[in-house]
């Protein structure tokens, strides 16, 4: 084989193996769902052409891994699969012709279905009763999740008779179009930055370690399957149904059932039709034996079962021509390519914009200036560019040279090992980085300062009364009221802002000075566990790494904040402008000596309190109320109908109280 087919096979895993990552475990996919496909075709290609390069167990039979530090694993009874794509009709002949020799039949029985794009769950029920919800994880073993399972209404706990002894139902987690929007123009309003779809919204939520956050945003369960069963008194997926029903599951809007491939590319186009009415976002149709028991002959590969198949739909997509590219900066000095449009329309927008992600996929993708490009809008809110119509490629085009020096200052970019992205290392002088961070720092997640929105800091930018963040806490009156639609008394207002930001959590500052990898749940950890700023600028990468919930390179990155001289000298200024430093200490710590630096972990329905409301009492105490239980835990906390967290619990010899006792030892 030559080096270059070597180059591209390494090149093609290496990203898919980048874009699991993002899909799986951070929830924040930065190619479209067809792309990613794509890669993984081309793949499958490479390795059937060159068989003695394929690894014995490649990464097209493997099925992603969405398992995250914090959160205590499960075993699943039955293996979660995958289903295997295509967005073919033909394809789908060829898997009814399998079947056909597979099983020695000529026709079978179908069930279709909308592919519902959320997150696949497994539900777990023990004679009849809720025991808990559990990620796909690897397919083998997933998260428990359900401690925020407990938060979606619509499915019951409780089964009415008859029931299997021992059932693993499975289905998916999603959030609804209008629940999308909604939060979305929340953030708008509050100028955070909108998450790109419903799916990754939903997986980033159940993912989240903080309850009281979880119950703002509102998912939704819908079933489509069954795991483990026992006995297995069904005979076809549709029996099964009717049982979820009784017991009062959601099932998918409209199911058709069909005899053979044809009928069921008829009902495939159909749906395709009603699926722009559905509540929830769809991809596809996934097309399914509906006897069990053939099922059960058919079997399945190591990554999918061979009875079913996902059709997927293709995204809405259009060609206009690429008239620039130009390079945002954003607050970390990344420089995110942007494609400027012939504007078109798309999916009932008008589209003028579209997302280049990086050098790596402009490169991939050839694009050049003045080219014809297809541009596709499959869910995501930022339309992306899947490739260059290359018969449309006037003469004279140039391939495009990623900038390597910063457009905005000038600085020579740099591109860490390992990353796909470029960025100026410029953090203190850069005009878009700063203006990026200032407003960041003011914004409502981080100091949350009225009156201090983006076209204000802006203007301070511009004009040089700002440049870094201490510059905000010796503004003056007079510098202030020289602004665009400023009067004195809005000056006056913002001044007064400032002054009281000095007082704001301590977690709020450090989410603010806008450490790379560190969001508000980290800020809070470290505000948390070292409980002022210097013990925190002291922390040892050792130290961090020791913290619950915080990976190698969060603590490398916190550290690596930290070292430099210009951050240190950033941080001195904000302290001498009075800013709050120390967490407020509990009142009586003394007092509250068999709580102060415990970690507990609360679990069931306790009899008096909210589990809320004891984790504020406990950390109000000087304690740390954690999500899940791990041999760091020094209490659970157990109430009414506590879960597997007890279980791990006794198995790791955690101590285990009611609430009883912890009033106690808050007394
Ligand atoms: S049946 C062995 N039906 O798609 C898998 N899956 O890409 C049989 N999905 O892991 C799955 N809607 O979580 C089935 N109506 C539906 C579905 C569906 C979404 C998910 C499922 C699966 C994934 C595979």
């Amino acid at each position: 084989m030559s080096d270059e087919i070597q180059a591209r096979l390494t090149a093609v895993k290496d990203q898919i193996r980048h874009h699991n990552q993002l899909y799986y475990r951070e929830a924040e996919p930065e190619i479209s769902d067809r792309d990613y496909d794509r890669l993984k075709e081309e793949l499958a290609d490479l390795e059937k052409q060159y068989p003695n390069m394929a690894e014995k167990e490649s990464l097209v039979e493997k099925v992603g891994d969405d398992r995250l530090e914090g959160f205590s694993t499960y075993v699943h009874r039955e293996p979660m699969q995958s289903l295997d794509n295509t967005y073919s009709f033909d394809e789908l002949t060829d898997f009814e012709n399998r079947l056909n020799r597979l099983l020695d039949r000529e026709s079978f029985e179908y069930l279709i279905e909308p592919k519902i794009d959320g997150v696949a769950v497994s539900l777990t029920y023990e004679q009849g009763q809720f025991v808990r919800a559990v990620t796909r994880g690897n397919g083998v073993e997933g998260d428990d999740i359900s401690a925020n399972f407990a938060l979606i209404k619509n499915s019951p706990r409780q089964l009415s008779e008859p029931y299997p002894n021992a059932l693993e139902i499975r289905g998916e987690i999603y959030m609804t179009l209008e629940e999308f929007n909604r939060i979305n123009a929340e953030r708008k309003a509050a100028k955070l930055p909108v998450f790109a779809n419903p799916r990754n919204l939903a997986a980033g939520t159940i993912k989240m370690l903080d309850r009281a956050e979880v119950k703002k945003r509102k998912l939704t369960w819908v079933s489509h399957g069954r795991g483990h069963c026992e006995p297995a008194t069904y005979d076809s997926l549709t029996q099964f149904f009717d049982d979820l029903r009784r017991w009062g599951f959601p099932m998918v809007q409209n199911h058709w059932v069909e005899e053979g491939i044809e009928n069921s590319i008829q009902a495939i186009k159909k749906l395709d039709e009603l699926r722009k009415s559905y509540a929830y976002p769809t991809d596809g149709a996934v097309v399914k034996l509906n006897s069990l028991e053939l099922q059960q002959q058919a079997g399945s590969t190591s990554k999918a079962p061979r009875w079913a198949i996902a059709y997927k739909f293709e995204a809405e997509q259009a060609v206009t021509k690429l008239k620039d590219i130009i390079i945002q900066i954003g607050r970390t000095g990344t420089l995110s390519p942007v494609a400027i449009l012939e504007p078109v329309k798309l999916a009932g927008t008008t589209v003028s914009r579209a997302t280049l992600h990086n050098s790596d996929e402009i490169a991939r993708k050839d694009v050049r200036i003045g080219d014809s490009v297809k541009v596709e809008k499959a869910g995501e809110i930022i339309p992306a560019i899947i490739e260059v119509v290359t018969d449309e490629r006037p003469t004279g085009t140039v391939p495009y040279n990623f900038p390597d020096i910063c457009p905005a200052c000038g600085t020579a970019v740099t591109r860490p090992e390992g990353e796909a992205v470029h960025r100026c290392p410029n953090t203190l002088g850069c005009p878009p980085q700063v203006r990026r961070r200032i407003q960041f720092f003011a914004s409502r997640q981080c100091m949350d300062i009225e009156g201090l929105g983006e076209a204000v800091v802006d203007q301070l930018v511009d004009r040089n009364l700002v440049q870094s963040l201490p510059d905000l806490y010796v503004l003056q009156r007079e510098d202030l009221v020289s602004l665009d639609k400023f009067a004195e008394k809005s000056a006056d207002n913002l001044l007064e802002a400032l002054d009281s930001s000095k007082q704001q959590d301590l977690w709020r500052l450090i989410h603010g000075l806008g450490i790379q990898h560190v969001g508000t749940s980290a800020s809070k950890l470290l505000v948390n566990t070292f409980r002022d700023l210097d013990s925190i600028l002291l922390a040892t990468e050792e130290e961090l790494v020791g913290v619950e919930g915080f990976g190698s390179i969060v603590a490398a990155s916190v550290v690596s904040f930290f070292a430099d001289s210009g951050n240190q000298k950033l941080i001195q200024r904000l302290v001498d402008a009075g800013l709050k430093t120390k967490e407020d200490v509990p009142a009586a710590p003394e007092a509250k000596e068999g709580v102060f630096g415990k970690t507990f972990v609360l679990t069931g329905t306790l009899p008096t309190l909210k589990q809320n409301d004891a984790k504020e009492l406990i950390e109000k105490a000087g304690g740390k109320a954690a999500g899940s239980v791990s041999r760091k835990t020094d209490y659970l906390i157990a109430g009414e109908n506590a879960g597997s967290k007890l279980s791990k619990a006794e198995k790791l010899g955690v101590a285990i109280l009611r609430e009883g006792d912890l009033l106690k030892l808050l007394e």
